[in-house]
């Protein structure tokens, strides 16, 4: 596999990177390759988040992520100019406003408050001053019942009070998952021996085909690729990626195929450091589940539940449909005797970040997280104003990954009506370990708020003493590079902008303490 950086700009946000998971299909030999991305968004219209609308170069159901940078941007050549969206790119851009607008009609909503902007020149600049982040200092308290008795047991806890939990995400936050989804049928389309670095290994592709007899017009294959050491002694564990499209992938490695010099990343990929530790790594793609779009939401398994029909407002939104992909790749690891099915854990960045933390969240057969990135929506507190905040999560370009009825916490209701907030969100995924990762303020990751996703992993202690673990093992904010593993819930803030790549180590060797390979099994 190899890493992509994505160099945004745009007229609204300065600049902001992304690295990202690239097939080693790709490859052109095995060197590791850097494609950089330059987007430049001079006249386009915006969405009404005020977040541009991400370039998509190939695929309609991909949507470029696209995190607004508070830093200064990092120079690094004369960026190319947008190409003006295609008609289908309008085309979706049209139709998600237009679902909007309904969603917005239906719960009666005249008017939605507009998003921050990653702009300090922009109309409503988004706060990057701590002093002005805790507006909403008290949180709703995870181990208080609804009826005001205080949980005290962790049988309280799974009986009583995270039931609640469940049912407040699913009706006000997330959405609903149908009951009775379709079946999926897995077929492992190639078996490739190969190499990755100097460890022999098998790649399997897969494709996930989901029965689509409630509505043939709606097809849904399930995108996975598994890569397990070929010389494993048994059944491995394995790190599963949320991962960007192929085709978008694909597009990049046809219009960028050389690195600028010195601009590779050095080290071992993360494929490779989770090899080193005898592991298997897999990638799923989540817009293979689910359009990255609110156009699409008749579309993907969304869509082929509803038989194409617009969603209620508790249906759910991208993020449990893109969940609900990733627990269908866990039933097929459960089926593959070279994946240790007690052993999986997931990684992922940005919007991928959130999907990560829901996936946990509501599937308990997952061993570990790590959430990337996730800022707003994901692991960060939304009473934390710093950064991304609801309004964005509200608009158009957003507002397709939640339920609809969260659109009434941008408008008429506030962030003080929102029944829950991240740490709740955590504290579905306890007693398994979680660890929330961030890049730096002044390095470009200021948008997904590191401190806000603190205080949120702070704030799930509790719940996690409760059932025995170890909490954060402090209440203060510490220096950016501080690794806090030793307790259950970790953290890391890094020291580069958005990226997952460098708290890959520190993930890893959180990681070793829950997962063995089978012959380092005690
Ligand atoms: C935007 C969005 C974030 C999201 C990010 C991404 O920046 O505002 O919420 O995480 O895109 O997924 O790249």
């Amino acid at each position: 596999m190899l890493e992509a950086v994505l160099i945004l700009r745009s007229r609204n946000f300065p600049e902001s990177r992304l690295s990202m998971p690239m097939p080693q299909s790709l490859a052109l030999g095995k060197l590791s390759m850097t494609a950089l991305v330059f987007v430049v968004a001079t006249g386009a219209p915006l969405l009404r988040s005020q977040v541009p609308p991400a370039p998509t170069p190939a695929a309609a159901s991909q949507t470029t992520p696209a995190a607004p940078a508070a830093a200064p941007p990092v120079t690094q050549a004369a960026p190319a100019a947008r190409p003006a969206p295609t008609p289908e790119q309008l085309a979706i851009q049209a139709a998600s406003e237009k679902d909007h607008q309904r969603m917005m009609d239906l719960l009666g909503i005249k008017e939605l408050r507009p998003g921050a902007s990653g702009s300090a020149n922009g109309p409503n600049p988004a706060n990057y001053d701590e002093t002005k982040a805790d507006l909403y200092p008290s949180l709703p308290d995870a181990l208080l019942l609804n009826n005001g008795k205080r949980v005290t047991t962790a049988k309280m806890w799974f009986g009583e009070r995270r039931p609640q939990i469940v049912e407040l995400f699913d009706r006000e936050i997330l959405g609903r998952v149908p009951a009775n989804l379709p079946k999926v049928n897995w077929e492992v389309v190639s078996t490739t021996p190969e190499k990755n670095g100097d460890v022999p290994v098998i790649t399997k592709r897969i494709t996930g085909h989901v029965d689509n007899s409630a509505d043939p017009s709606i097809t849904v294959n399930i995108d996975l690729t598994l890569t397990t050491p070929a010389n494993a002694a048994g059944p491995v564990p394995v790190i599963m990626e949320f991962g960007f499209s192929r085709e978008l992938m694909e597009a990049m490695a046809r219009r960028f195929p050389q690195p600028p010099a010195g601009a590779a990343p050095t080290g071992p990929t993360w494929q490779q450091q989770v090899l080193a530790q005898g592991w298997g790594y897999a990638e799923f793609v989540p817009t293979s589940v689910q359009p990255d779009n609110g156009a699409g939401l008749t579309q993907g398994i969304i869509g082929l539940a509803n038989k194409g029909q617009t969603r209620k407002p508790d249906d759910w939104g991208g993020l449990r449909a893109w969940a609900w992909g990733a627990s269908r790749a866990l039933d097929y690891f459960e089926t593959d005797s070279a994946v240790d099915a007690h052993q999986v854990g997931i990684e992922g960045h940005s919007r991928y970040g959130k999907a990560v933390l829901v996936t946990m969240a509501y599937d308990p057969r997952f061993a570990i997280a790590y959430v990337s990135s996730s800022g707003e929506a994901g692991a960060k507190l939304y009473r934390h104003i710093f950064g991304e905040d609801i309004g964005n999560i509200a608009a158009t370009s957003e507002y397709h990954w939640m339920a609809g009825n969260f659109l009434k916490y941008d408008g008429p209701l506030t962030i003080a009506d929102l029944p829950v907030d991240a740490h709740e969100l955590i504290a579905l995924c306890a007693p398994r370990p979680v660890f929330i990762s961030g890049g730096a303020a002044n390095h470009g990751d200021g948008w997904v708020d590191a401190k806000g996703m603190f205080l949120a992993a702070v704030a799930v202690g509790p719940v996690y003493k409760l059932l025995g673990k170890k909490d954060l093992g402090t209440t203060e904010f510490p220096p950016v590079e501080t690794p806090l593993i030793s307790g259950d819930i970790a953290f890391r803030q890094h020291n580069a902008g958005h990226t997952p790549a460098p708290n890959w180590p520190t993930f890893i060797e959180f990681a070793s303490r829950y997962m063995h390979a089978s012959a380092k099994t005690p």
